[in-house]
């Protein structure tokens, strides 16, 4: 298997076509014969950081990488920021207004849940300007 990247355009407040992107890179996944197990956690990582941004950010891109040793996740969004990483870090920490809990998000679960599904996690956030998320999950030899 050689190197593929692909880049996900994710608009603020669309939530018409929020989980598009995360969808997307599931069946291209399977198109590679990747593990259902490692699949299926990407496939929630990816949904979860791509719900964030729709949600809580100004809009952003995520994009995935797959060399055969392993799978990368890079979300990069354009602001506000995360005030205390470490806080929203926390299960059932959330921002999120009565309408979009409403909606069925704000639990508060996404990011520790992300961190879960990855086998190297790192949030990077600057009030003002931006998130950038980066998660890695590995391949098992011969995949
Ligand atoms: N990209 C982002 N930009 C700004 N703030 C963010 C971003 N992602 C997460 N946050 C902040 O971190 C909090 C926790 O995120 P997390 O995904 O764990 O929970 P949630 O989105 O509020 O609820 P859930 O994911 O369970 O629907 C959010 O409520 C929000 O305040
Ligand atoms: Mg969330």
């Amino acid at each position: 298997m050689g190197n593929i990247a692909y880049d996900f355009q994710i608009e603020k407040d669309d939530f018409e076509r929020a989980g598009e992107a995360s969808s997307k890179i599931k069946k291209i996944l399977r198109q590679l014969g990747i593990d259902s197990g490692i699949i299926r956690r990407v496939a929630i990582a990816a949904y979860e950081v791509e719900i964030n941004l729709v949600i809580h950010s100004l809009g952003g891109t995520i994009s995935i990488s797959i060399d055969p040793k392993s799978i990368m996740i890079i979300a990069k969004d354009i602001g506000p920021g995360i005030e205390n990483v470490e806080l929203a870090m926390k299960e059932g920490y959330s921002t999120a207004s009565d309408k979009i809990r409403e909606m069925g998000f704000g639990a508060g679960m996404g990011l520790p849940n992300m961190k879960k599904c990855a086998d190297s996690f790192y949030i990077e956030s600057i009030i003002g300007k931006g998130t950038i998320i980066t998660m890695k999950m590995m391949l098992k030899d011969g995949e």
